[in-house]
């Protein structure tokens, strides 16, 4: 199943191997640059049926450091247009990008938060750090709610100039759209707060907002959370009932991930630790999935879509130490992939 296609709205995946968005916080002012058109063409030249933009900023104090990538102006669209273009007119792989807003967990570096004068003021749902010692983020006002679903309209719609087959909305680990999905760092009063359709609300309106810009050509995913790992928090039923909704709201495909919004919980990582969170949310809620989290082998990523526990394989360290992994699978499976034709002659091995 790894080589069959799949088909999203008009965009069609050659194979079910997706490089998984990984922020390389490599970027000045938001901007892509050579480094960037040689990691992402590189997979390209792998034959990865999709590759997936890293988290990229909806506005400045969206994104995780100030070396992230950025989309909130259009000079930054027209550079990841030159990485879109490559990709489209050298190999068969489609690309995506994984739109984000971290909210409270915003202005830091390595994972420890910055002073908000070499950082900025962070933002949140409601006024709870992500760590005791971390400053208290900036509660948003229902104005300013509005102004960051805007936000994210804006940047689809640049993602989609671009020339852009996916868009990815960044639902999960922590950031913005999760901290109002989780009654843990949710406590608002508000149309936003509360019960499940209030702190799902932020999302659908992003979503509806992101889908106003998108026409077949271009589909959406969303990333979550299948659960946060804590008592009374986000947890997989949730994210069930959520996927319905999504999938009712024109959403193609929910990427299913865990955890980054509890500081401190415990997670048991093994192989393919996420595999039965996508599992459940594919069967219960009947949507596409994406199941991510070590897989780092053809077979199990076969085994996986044998099963019917995801739809793609999301890979994000294995395809940093091996950017062919696709095509090597195809060479051991006898199955069909794009390679460049500047490099057929490696496929005659005397
Ligand atoms: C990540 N991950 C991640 N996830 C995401 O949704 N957006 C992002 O920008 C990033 N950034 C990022 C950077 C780096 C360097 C790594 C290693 C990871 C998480 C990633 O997409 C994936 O979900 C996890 O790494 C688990 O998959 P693997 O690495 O076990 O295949």
């Amino acid at each position: 199943m790894l080589y069959t296609p799949i088909q999203f709205r008009n965009i069609k995946l050659s194979n079910r191997w997706v490089m998984s968005p990984m922020c390389m916080y490599s970027s000045e002012n938001g901007m892509a640059n050579d480094f960037h058109f040689v990691h992402y063409g590189s997979r390209s030249q792998g034959g990865t049926g999709l590759i997936m933009i890293e988290a990229t900023g909806v506005e400045p104090r969206g994104r995780i450091t100030n070396k992230c990538m950025g989309i909130w102006n259009d000079e930054q669209a027209e550079k990841l247009q030159q990485i879109v273009n490559f990709v489209h007119s050298n190999s068969e792989s489609k690309i995506g990008i994984q739109l984000a807003h971290a909210g409270r967990k915003g202005s830091t570096w390595n994972n420890i938060q910055i002073p908000v004068e070499e950082g900025w003021e962070t933002l949140a749902p409601s006024p709870i750090p992500y760590h005791p010692t971390e400053r208290i983020p900036h509660a948003l006002t229902l104005e300013e709610i509005k102004t960051q679903v805007q936000n994210f309209k804006e940047a689809a719609r640049r993602a989609v100039k671009a020339g852009f087959d996916i868009i990815e909305i960044h639902g999960a680990h922590g950031y913005l759209v999760h901290q109002f999905l989780s009654p843990l760092s949710n406590i608002r009063t508000d149309e936003y707060g509360g019960s499940f359709e209030n702190r799902i609300r932020f999302l659908i309106e992003i979503v509806d907002a992101v889908n106003e810009e998108l026409n077949d050509n271009t589909a959406l995913f969303v990333r979550i959370s299948g659960t946060e790992y804590a008592e009374n928090g986000w947890d997989i039923e949730s994210s069930v009932e959520l996927a319905k909704i999504l999938k009712q709201h024109k959403v193609d495909l929910v990427d299913v991930s865990s955890g980054g919004n509890i500081h401190g919980a415990k997670i048991a990582v093994f192989d393919g630790y996420q595999v039965p969170l996508s599992s459940q949310v594919k069967n219960k809620a009947e949507v596409k999935t994406g199941a991510v989290g070590l897989i780092t082998k053809i077979e199990q990523a076969e085994d996986i879509l044998q099963k019917g526990d995801a739809d793609l394989i999301f890979v994000a360290r294995e395809i940093l130490r091996n950017p062919y992994i696709a095509v090597q699978g195809s060479f051991e499976m006898n199955e069909n992939c794009f390679f460049p034709h500047q490099y057929l002659r490696a496929k005659i091995s005397s």
